[in-house]
C-alpha cells in the first residue's frame, strides 16, 4: 500500500467540521441518529442505569442519546483525546449531563479498568460504527468486556454495516468492505453469525437484528437475566 490510508477511525479538523469549543461534526450524525434512536426506543426506553458507549467519536450521538433517554446515565469513551474533548463539548452544547469520556481501548481488558468498574453493572454497552473500522481484536474485546460488566438482562448493542451469511447486505457495503480491507487487512465488515458465536462463548445471547437505513444493522445481544 502506498500513501495514506483512505479510511481512518479518527476524526480531526481535517476530516470533520471543527468548532472553536472542540466539538467535531460529521454528516454521519444527521443521517444516523433519528432512525437509530427510534429503533432503540423499545429496547432502552424505560430502562434505568448506566450505558457505556465504546468508540464515541465526536460524541454527538452520545450527548443526544443522553437527552433522548434521560433515565439512562450515558458515559462515552474513546481512545482518542480529541474525540473525548469533542464529546464533552457536545454535552455542554446540547445541555446533556457532563460525563467526561473515558479513555478506553476496547482491545484491552477494559472491564478491569477502575473507571469502568466505578460505573457499576452496566445497563447497556453501545458501539456504533466501530467494529468494522478497527482490528478484529476490538470486536472481541468489546464482547469480552461487555460479558463481564453487563448487569443481568443488560444489552450489548452494535450499529453499523455487517455481513450476513458471509455476504455484504448491499453492493455499496461490498465495496466499502473491500476498501477497508485494502487499507487495513484486519479491518472490514464483521459477520453477524460470527459475532453471535463469539458473543455466545462468554454467555451473551442473541436478542435482535434490526435492518436500518443505508443497509446498516442494529445487532443486539443480551446478558441472560
Ligand atoms: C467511525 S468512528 C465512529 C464514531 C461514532 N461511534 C459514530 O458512530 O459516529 C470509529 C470510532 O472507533 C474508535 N475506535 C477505534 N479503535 C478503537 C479501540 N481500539 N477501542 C475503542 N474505540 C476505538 C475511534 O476512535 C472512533 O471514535
Amino acid at each position: 500500500m502506498t500513501g495514506a490510508p483512505r479510511h481512518t477511525a479518527r476524526y480531526t479538523a481535517s476530516n470533520a467540521a471543527g468548532h472553536p469549543d472542540g466539538r467535531l461534526s460529521t454528516p454521519v450524525y444527521a443521517r444516523n441518529f433519528p432512525p437509530v434512536v427510534a429503533a432503540l426506543a423499545p429496547w432502552l426506553g424505560g430502562r434505568h442505569g448506566t450505558v457505556l458507549e465504546i468508540g464515541c467519536g465526536t460524541g454527538q450521538h452520545g450527548a443526544s442519546f443522553a437527552l433522548a433517554f434521560p433515565c439512562l446515565d450515558w458515559w462515552p469513551s474513546d481512545p482518542d483525546a480529541g474525540h473525548r474533548s469533542s464529546a464533552r463539548a457536545w454535552a455542554a452544547e446540547l445541555g446533556a449531563p457532563d460525563r467526561p469520556a473515558l479513555a478506553l481501548d476496547a482491545a484491552s481488558d477494559w472491564a478491569q479498568d477502575p473507571a469502568v468498574q466505578a460505573l457499576g453493572p452496566l445497563t447497556a454497552v453501545v458501539a456504533m460504527n466501530v467494529i468494522h473500522i478497527a482490528p478484529s481484536v476490538v470486536a472481541s474485546g468489546i464482547l469480552a468486556g461487555a460479558a463481564q460488566r453487563l448487569a443481568p438482562g443488560g444489552l450489548m448493542i452494535f450499529y453499523g454495516p455487517f455481513l450476513e451469511s458471509g455476504h455484504p447486505t448491499a453492493p455499496g457495503n461490498a465495496s466499502f468492505d473491500a476498501a477497508l480491507r485494502a487499507d487495513h487487512p484486519d479491518w472490514g465488515l464483521r459477520e453477524v453469525g460470527a459475532v453471535r458465536r463469539e458473543a455466545a462463548a462468554p454467555g451473551l445471547e442473541f436478542a435482535g437484528l434490526i435492518a436500518m437505513p443505508a443497509n446498516n444493522r442494529l445487532l443486539i445481544l443480551r446478558q441472560p437475566a
